[in-house]
């Protein structure tokens, strides 16, 4: 039996030798289209080749692309299990040409891949054409040598394919294979055509159109092929079987499933365990691709398909909680195609685990109530709206699992009566907000926030991507269009740029089309969940339904991410080395530097804050992994997630963790914390860390700033840069600068210190043995001098020295400093009955503008603001010694 892992290899491998470039599966979440909720064929990351606005290096290429059809125009949600073919997740084996080869070369690769490669049965093989394609029909003859009516020619909607409401589209040929006459149907065209006996392996697109808008439809710049054959399909047909479930993936998934609900595998129990094994691939490969349960968007068509499958699983009696245990089962049978589901198998099997959990202690009471209810209907009686509506909010049922739920008993959902519920609980909730207090504004985003729910934020896998404008705000007003020059803040449906929290500033970066150029200054989060981008047109105008290409500016992004992730990194450097009570009390993540206050009695000392930057760029080289999980807000704190002390959390929240533990402690990574914000995959990609600041911000609070990859750099370099002007300075090398700075402090030391001899010398009347210049006043000896530039300390050596010189007298030095004056008075022992000194320096203090001083009779000291008047001064007290 050739596996379905082969038949994927032998599809690639053909287009390959064909001059095809193989091109692997894009993510699940569209990020070149804003109109589609997930890739949902194999043309759709190649969108916008076909219509010309990208190019790309090859011109023919061949994929196997992950799909997810579970919302929007393709949805099989609600057939999965009940029929042979219908899945939520599939792959689809396309190869395409954008504008090179056409029809002919498409018919000619698809027979010779089918009949050759695959070796199938020609008898059993019939095709389709548009009813008007006389190309396709006879280039079918020619090449595969069908009878003509085995090409049928088919009008509807059928062979006319189109990707959604706009795109690329054309009309189609499609490959039917014959099951055969055991099973009932006929071939397409015909009234049996809708029984499962000719089944459609193959289509083969033959693009030529570009649908605009509903009733505007172009050509595409050339005519170009899109094919996609379902791989579960095709691995049906050569595996010998009618049923994609009997395929070799799904045995294995299904005997996963039944080996571990312990269920086995009868007609009662079959498509339980098909649900089961069905939406175990989409929601893993959806929660690889960065999607992850929550109640809106992409995030809420997860969860309804995961809650789908949980819902089987307890049907099936399973007594455990059973998702998680099938990972390994799908890891060893998709894990080498994609590798992005080894990479993601934790985070896949904790989600699963988590979401499992809560959902069935929600289960049995909400399965209760629903019996309850029912049981008080009468038989046609509709569910009512609000019992489906306490089903949905108290215990999780989304509206699709009830309506599951009721199928059996062909009982329907009053949907109008769901609504209604909700729009009430909306209304309840928009009461009950207290935000920023501008009621004017908020109202208007509270509006928007209900019109349109939730913006899908695609930014933690991608820097670029469509994005479908729903509303323009100008002026605190909504308006429709904005021309070049317009302050606006625009809303798509979904968009790469981070809108600011958690200490993270927003992103900037560009909308654009080909006529429009758009500036995002800033990117700011409302109602808590709207993401507004700042904008000012700069090119062309934009309107509400326009598609822009949004791009952030990834350069500012990576710094942003670099200094998000240091701050994890420092806050539990910081825990470990300062101790348990440092706790976050405010943070900010700019693209140039990071700020992070925390709980500290104490001021770090230069050791600590050494320590810790040695902490920190060891991890930062150790490179450890950093991994996101969405985990309930109780296991996150189980985990050691730090929580911040007065936020306010969900009841699910994200998870980030960094790098192996490396200590003692039993935790599994070196720092776990709860964070909405982009970081870094490696902690490497930080590159270098360094502390440029610490300080008080309040009693208790200190604040570090610090600088991570090019800013350390350049920090370093700027200090460099002074050490090296400070040595061409000091004319010393940078390393004896050190020394050469010590000994010029020491130099200039002792220069003071002959310079205040100098002076004291000079206030003594030159040398010494001159002795002090005194005069007789009153028949006592007076030696009066002012002094510039001697301080009043200096003054009061030099006051003792000059009478010890006078033997008997009075010395006054007034010090002139800064435009003051300082007095000082010494009266030898001798004298002080006649003459007190406190009465000298009160006389000398007036003359300056002092007031007061005060000392001892011997010994006086005052001061004055005018020192200009230090000469009356002198002869003031000369007048007091005579009075
Ligand atoms: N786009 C077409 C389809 O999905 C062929 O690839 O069927």
């Amino acid at each position: 039996m050739t596996s379905t892992n082969d038949i994927r290899r032998t599809f690639l491998d053909y287009f390959k030798s064909n001059g095809h470039e193989v091109v692997a599966s894009s993510p699940l979440v569209p990020i070149n289209d804003p109109t589609l909720m997930f890739t949902n064929a194999g043309m759709v990351p190649f969108k916008n080749v076909f219509t010309g606005a990208e190019t790309r290096e090859y011109s023919i290429a061949t994929s196997s692309q992950k799909c997810v059809r579970a919302g929007g125009k393709h949805n099989d949600l609600d057939n999965v299990g009940f029929t042979a073919r219908h899945h939520t997740f599939f792959e689809m084996l396309g190869n395409f040409s954008f504008g090179d080869y056409f029809k002919e070369e498409a018919i000619s690769h698809a027979w010779n891949l089918i009949t050759k490669e695959y070796g199938l049965n020609t008898d059993k093989l019939c095709v389709t054409v548009y009813h008007d394609d006389d190309v396709a029909f006879d280039l079918w003859k020619k090449i595969a040598g069908l009878p003509d009516e085995k090409i049928i020619r088919i009008a509807t909607s059928d062979n006319f394919w189109s990707m959604g409401e706009t795109g690329p589209c054309g009309p189609c040929s499609e490959i039917f294979y014959d099951h055969g006459d055991h099973i009932w149907g006929g071939p397409p065209g015909t009234p049996e055509e809708d029984g499962d006996r000719f089944v459609e392996i193959w289509n083969l697109v033959f693009m030529q159109y570009e649908q605009i808008s509903k009733d505007v439809r172009e050509n595409l710049p050339k005519p170009s092929i899109d094919t996609g054959m379902g791989l579960e399909r095709i691995a049906a047909v050569m595996q010998g079987t009618h049923d994609n479930y009997e395929i070799d993936t799904f045995r294995r998934l299904i005997e996963a499933s039944v080996e571990v609900t312990g269920a086995k595998e009868t007609d009662e129990n079959k498509s339980s365990h098909r649900v089961i094994a069905d939406h175990l691939r989409a929601t893993s490969f959806l929660i690889a691709d960065g999607v992850l349960p929550s109640n809106e968007g992409r995030g809420y068509v997860l969860r309804r398909i995961m809650r789908r499958a949980m819902r089987h699983a307890h049907i099936l009696g399973a007594k455990d909680l059973v998702m998680h245990q099938l990972t390994p089962a799908l890891v060893s049978e998709m894990g080498q195609a994609f590798p992005e589901l080894v990479r993601a198998q934790a985070l896949i099997t904790e989600t699963l685990k988590l979401e499992e959990a809560r959902f069935r202690s929600m289960l049995a009471n909400g399965l209760k109530l629903l019996d309850d209810e029912v049981s008080k209907l009468a038989d046609n009686q509709a569910l009512p709206g609000d019992v489906a509506f306490k089903l949905y909010d108290t215990y999780g049922f989304p509206l699709d699992l009830t309506e599951d739920a009721l199928r059996s008993q062909k009982r329907a959902v009053d949907v109008d009566g769901f609504n209604a519920s909700m729009d009430e609980q909306r209304a309840k909730a928009r009461a009950a907000w207290s935000g920023s207090g501008d009621k004017g504004t908020e109202k208007l985003w509270f509006d928007l926030a209900d019109q349109f729910g939730a913006t899908e934020f695609v930014g933690y896998t991608s820097e670029a991507a469509e994005g479908q404008i729903l509303a323009i705000v100008k002026d605190g007003a909504s308006v429709e269009t904005a021309e070049v020059g317009d302050e606006i803040s625009i809303i798509l449906n979904q968009t790469p740029f981070y809108g600011e929290s958690g200490g993270q500033m927003g992103d900037t970066g560009t909308f654009t089309t080909d006529t429009v150029s758009v500036h995002v200054s800033d990117t700011t989060k409302m109602v808590g969940k709207l993401h507004v981008h700042v904008a000012n047109v700069k090119e062309g105008s934009v309107a509400v339904g326009d598609t822009v290409q949004a791009t952030i500016d990834d350069e500012r992004r990576s710094r942003l991410k670099a200094n998000h992730s240091a701050t994890h990194v420092l806050h539990e450097v910081l825990r470990r080395e300062l101790g348990e009570h440092v706790t976050q009390k405010g943070s900010l993540v700019a693209p140039e530097r990071l700020r992070f206050d925390i709980s500290q009695p104490k001021p770090v000392s230069a050791d600590e804050l050494k320590r810790v930057e040695i902490e920190v760029n060891r991890l930062i080289r150790d490179n450890g992994r950093v991994q996101t999980r969405l985990l309930s807000y109780d296991d996150a704190i189980e985990a050691g997630a730090m929580a911040l002390f007065g936020e306010k959390y969900g009841d699910e929240v994200r998870v980030v963790s960094m790098g192996s533990e490396f200590d003692t402690t039993d935790r599994d990574h070196y720092s776990v914390e709860l964070c909405g914000g982009t970081h870094v995959e490696q902690l490497g990609e930080i590159g270098l860390f360094t502390i440029v600041s610490e300080s008080g911000v309040s009693a208790g609070v200190r604040r570090i700033e610090a600088l991570t990859g090019a800013a350390a750099l350049e920090h370093f370099h700027n200090q460099q840069a002074m050490l090296l002007e400070a040595a061409g300075a000091a004319k010393a090398a940078p390393d004896a600068l050190a020394g050469k700075v010590a000994s010029l402090l020491n130099d200039r030391k002792s220069l003071e210190k002959q310079l205040a001899e100098a002076k004291k010398k000079a206030a003594l009347g030159g040398g010494a043995s001159e002795g002090p210049a005194a005069k007789e006043v009153n028949g006592i000896k007076f030696l009066g001098q002012v002094l510039d530039g001697v301080s009043p300390k200096d003054l009061r050596g030099m006051a003792d020295d000059a009478k010890k010189a006078l033997g008997s007298g009075v010395v006054a030095f007034v010090g002139v400093n800064d435009g003051k004056a300082g007095l000082l008075i010494g009266v030898t022992d001798d004298l002080t009955d006649k003459i007190s000194a406190v009465d000298l320096v009160r006389a000398g203090a007036a003359a300056v503008g002092g007031k007061g001083g005060g000392g001892r009779p011997d010994m006086a000291q005052a001061g004055g603001p005018d020192g200009s008047k230090a000469a009356d001064a002198i002869a003031a007290i000369e007048a007091a010694i005579t009075a």
